[in-house]
This record gives C-alpha cells, sequence and structure tokens, in this order.
C-alpha cells in the first residue's frame, strides 16, 4: 500500500514535475489533489520540455495513470487543450481519470476572480486570474458545478442560475460590468460535456481499490504549505489545501493510508504575488537568483520574487505536513557564491524567534538572523552521488538537513531528469 505525498514546501515552484518525473516510472497513479490551473509543472523529459498546469505530470509516463481528484478545480477549456497540446506531440493521454466530484472552474469565475483583484487595488493578492479562489468559494457556498452537473441539463441550468443570481448583482451594481447570461453559460459547459466524459469516473473508488491492490499511488499537491488556506501566509495564499492532509480530502483516501510525505525543497526561497516573505532579496544577489534559477512563472509569466534560504519555513512545513524526506531541488544555481547566507531564525521586535510565529503582525515583522556556510565554484550538474559533490556543497545539504527537520534523500542538481542524486529511495 505504497502511498507517497509529494508537496511543496515553501510557496510553490520549488520543482515538483522533477521530482514526480523521477519517480514516474515506478508509480501506477499520479494524482492531483487540489488547485487548478494555477499550478505549473516544467518537466524536462529529454531534449523536450513540457509546461503542465492541470494535468497531474504523471500523464507523460506511459505506464501510468494520472487522476484530478475531487479536490480540484477544472477549467474544461485549459484540460482539453493542455491534452490536444499533448496529443499533438504524441503523448498518450487516454488513461487520465477525472473525479466527477470535482468543481468547474465557469468563465463568470475567471470574471470574479479579475474584478475583485482590480477592486482591491493595492490589498491584491496578485492572484494568478484563473478564478481558483472564486471556484472555491462557490464550492464552499454550495452554489458550485461539478464536473458531474455537466451530464444533467436540467441540473446544470438550475445550478448556473443559483450562482449567478448573486453574482450578476455583484457584477452590474458593484463592479459596473455587464451581467453574464445563464444560457450562454450553460451551452459553453454543455459543449465540454461530450469531450470529458471519457475521462470522467468514480476516482475515489480506482484509488482505494488500486491502493488495496498495493499499487503504488503518489499524490502531487500543487503550490506549496506557505500557500495553503489554512497554513500559508493568509490572506496571501491559493484557496486550497496544498499540505499533505488536504491528499486526504481530495482524493478520498483515509490518512493511514499514507507511507510517505515528501517536500520539495528549493536550495534558495523563491514567492510569486504579494504576502511577506522574511529572506527576499532586492540586490543584485536577488537578481542573480532570479537569473540563474530561471525564476519566471511557468503559469503567469510573471518574475519570482527571490530570496535566500529560510530553515525557519522549512522546519514549519516539516511539522504541519508530518514530512518523512525532502528533495532538494535547484542545489546547482548556487555554485559560484563565495558564502551562501541561510536564514536560521527571525528577529521580531528586537527578540530572536526560532519557529514560524502563528501571528500575521509578527510575521510581517520578522527580520532574518543569517548563518553564513561557505560556497563552492565547482559545476556539480554531474555528480551522481552525494560523494560526488563539492565538500562545501556537502555541507550546505547536511546543515539544511539538520536545520529542517527530516532528512534529504534526493538533490536537484540540473533542470534535466538524469541531474538528480538519490540518498534514500522514496519507494
Ligand atoms: P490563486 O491560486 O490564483 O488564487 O493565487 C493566490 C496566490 O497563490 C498568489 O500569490 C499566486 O501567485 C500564488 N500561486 C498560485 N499558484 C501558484 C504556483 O503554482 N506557484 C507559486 N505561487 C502560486
Amino acid at each position: 500500500m505504497p502511498a507517497l505525498v509529494l508537496l511543496g514546501a515553501q510557496w510553490g515552484d520549488e520543482g515538483k514535475g522533477k521530482a514526480t518525473d523521477l519517480l514516474g516510472g515506478s508509480v501506477d497513479y499520479v494524482v492531483r489533489y487540489q488547485g487548478g490551473n494555477n499550478a505549473g509543472h516544467t518537466v524536462v523529459v529529454g531534449d523536450q520540455k513540457y509546461a503542465l498546469h492541470l494535468l497531474p505530470s504523471g500523464i507523460l509516463s506511459p505506464g501510468c495513470t494520472p487522476v484530478i481528484g475531487n479536490g480540484v478545480v477544472v477549467d474544461p477549456s485549459v484540460l482539453l487543450s493542455e491534452l490536444s497540446g499533448l496529443n499533438e506531440r504524441g503523448v498518450d493521454t487516454s488513461k487520465l481519470l477525472i473525479s466527477g466530484n470535482a468543481h468547474i472552474i465557469t468563465p463568470y469565475n475567471v470574471t470574479v476572480d479579475k474584478v475583485t483583484e482590480r477592486f482591491l487595488g493595492k490589498r491584491k493578492i496578485g492572484t494568478t486570474g484563473r478564478g481558483i479562489g472564486p471556484t472555491y468559494a462557490d464550492k464552499i457556498n454550495r452554489v458550485g458545478i461539478r464536473v458531474q452537473d455537466l451530464y444533467d441539463e436540467s441540473i446544470l441550468t438550475q445550478k448556473v442560475e443559483a450562482a449567478l443570481d448573486v453574482k450578476n448583482q455583484m457584477l452590474t451594481k458593484l463592479y459596473n460590468r455587464r451581467a453574464i447570461a445563464v444560457g450562454q453559460v450553460v451551452e459553453e459547459l454543455l459543449d465540454y460535456a461530450d469531450k470529458l466524459a471519457p475521462y470522467v469516473a468514480d476516482t475515489v473508488l480506482v484509488l482505494n481499490e488500486a491502493l488495496e491492490q498495493d499499487k503504488v499511488v503518489l499524490f502531487e499537491g500543487g503550490q506549496g504549505t506557505l500557500l495553503d488556506i489554512d497554513h500559508g501566509t493568509y490572506p496571501f495564499v491559493t484557496s486550497s489545501n496544498p499540505t499533505a492532509g488536504g491528499a486526504c480530502t481530495g482524493a478520498g483516501v483515509g490518512p493511514t493510508k499514507i507511507s510517505r510525505v515528501i517536500g520539495i525543497l528549493k536550495a534558495y526561497t523563491t514567492r510569486v504575488g504579494a504576502g511577506p516573505f522574511p529572506t527576499e532579496l532586492f540586490d543584485e544577489d536577488g537578481e542573480a537568483l532570479r537569473r540563474i534559477g530561471g525564476e519566471r512563472g511557468v503559469t503567469t509569466g510573471r518574475d519570482r520574487r527571490c530570496g535566500w534560504f529560510d530553515a525557519v519555513i522549512a522546519r514549519y512545513a516539516t511539522r504541519v505536513n508530518g514530512l518523512t524526506d525532502f528533495f532538494l531541488t535547484k542545489l546547482d544555481v548556487l555554485t559560484g557564491w563565495e558564502q551562501i547566507p541561510v536564514c536560521v531564525a527571525y528577529e521580531i521586535d528586537g527578540k530572536r524567534v526560532e519557529e514560524l510565529p502563528y501571528s500575521q503582525t509578527d510575521f510581517h515583522h520578522a527580520k532574518p538572523v543569517y548563518e553564513m556556510l561557505p560556497g563552492w565554484s565547482e559545476d556539480i550538474s554531474k555528480a551522481k552521488s552525494f560523494s560526488d559533490l563539492p565538500k562545501n556543497a556537502q555541507a550546505y545539504v547536511k546543515a539544511l538537513e539538520e536545520m529542517s527537520g527530516a532528512p534529504i534523500s534526493a538533490i536537484g542538481v540540473g533542470p534535466g531528469r538524469t541531474e538528480t542524486i538519490e540518498i534514500n529511495s522514496f519507494l
């Protein structure tokens, strides 16, 4: 019953695609359990680079069944264009399964995301503008549209009517926008029904049966721990639970089934969108991390904010997710610095604080306390084992491991599929 959760330990974009891909060949099911097309995985296979937003990265591994769980929000037009893009490149996508309980991102959810951000002005969250938050809001308000609703026109019409009832008031009276016509939305959604039908399944049953048959199931989180609606830097978060517990609710699998929780941890830190970020750099080091690390959003094309590694966050991620392992990515990006600062604690209003403060006000005031670690200048991209790394790179990894509270079981030393050092097997 090997069920693994793989999730971002920071603010997302830690390089999860590479980790999933490393496991791809031995995994039977790769499941997305939350988020939507706000995520962005770049997977490099041979000389081909794939940017996936909604599909689980297991779609690129021929033996693997990719699953979109009930906790995901699905934009059908994005899903279909991602599928046809892969088909054009010769990737077989026929095994994909989509939960009938997953919620649909409707065109009006995208509109509401954009107008509310604009309305918030300088208080905006910096969302990806993909309709993620409003779709989850509809889900919680019990006016959401689910994939299964596409197969009952009368129910679909009633539900779209209910959802638009209040939204049209808001759009016309508050935001000065045009009302959205129920019929037009229903027509567009019905148009997706036949195209999605071959993929729609009872994924909860499929996954639990797979686990009973000892299949390997990998739950792949989108975004990251600090973007979690409950455990992240609220309100500068996404509207779902990327943390480990989200895998259970977002896929319908009990916590007793999860055997391993792997946190993907970048050797430095990045963040997209607004919100606190204690180790953020505004100098040429930050610029260099952005340039060397290619820190530009896969989904939005926005430059990522960059900073040094933050061990307080890593410890927090270990705690809230019950991490059993870390996969440290992008170590190669740090090659060339004489000394590398690592944030070991915060100073908040004159006091040293070792753990992430639960008070948002305190976190906004947190200043990093740095320890300087010696850097290395050798090219590490060809390293195949831990001992191939220069001594200072080894010491950097060991120091991070000690500060972060879980073993580092793999290290990414370059973007390619094979540029990974495996220390402990994940399976
Ligand atoms: P939303 O998920 O589009 O609602 O955006 C909420 C916040 O999460 C914003 O700060 C986004 O930049 C951030 N975010 C959403 N998806 C990702 C991701 O995949 N990587 C990094 N940040 C993300």
